[in-house]
């Protein structure tokens, strides 16, 4: 059952078959719920985390930069010198996980199916070596 779940899940959400830690989501209500909002659905766009828009890119390395560089000129500071590392990319995949919508394929994931003799003859498992 759960290692059933956990394949739908991974699948659906690849990046994000992630489950925040308790210290991930106190910092989130103590550093960003009060611009991004506790489901993360913003009414203003660039703070909305669950419209499948991601300014800055969706993937988790984007977000990483985003919330330790923060984004010049706008509310978004940065907060390297106030999280760690690791504090940092947790909230980075806490915040990602409120976009349900799957990650794009990026290309590569999916190999071609192997195997298949697409000329008609039948797949030699290997030539005398
Ligand atoms: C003072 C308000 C404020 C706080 C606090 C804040 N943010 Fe932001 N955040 C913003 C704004 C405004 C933007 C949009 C910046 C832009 O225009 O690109 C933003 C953008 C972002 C983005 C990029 C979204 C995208 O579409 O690419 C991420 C990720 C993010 N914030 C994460 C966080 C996290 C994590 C925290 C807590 C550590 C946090 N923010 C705290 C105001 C805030």
């Amino acid at each position: 059952m759960v290692g059933v779940f956990l394949g739908w899940a991974a699948a659906a959400w690849s990046a994000d078959a992630y489950k925040p830690s308790e210290a991930t989501l106190d910092l989130y209500k103590a550093k960003c719920q009060q611009c991004h909002m506790a489901d993360g659905n913003s009414p203003l766009e660039p703070l909305n985390f669950v419209d499948g828009k991601w300014t800055h890119g969706d993937k988790i390395e984007d977000l990483v930069k985003v919330i330790g560089e923060g984004v010049p000129g706008t509310a978004m500071l940065p907060f390297k010198s106030q999280l760690t590392p690791e504090e940092i990319v947790g909230l980075a995949h806490y915040v990602r996980s409120f976009d349900k919508t799957p990650v794009k394929a990026s290309g590569g994931t999916k190999t071609k199916p192997a195997g298949k003799a697409s000329d008609g003859k039948t797949a030699k498992p290997r030539k005398g070596q």
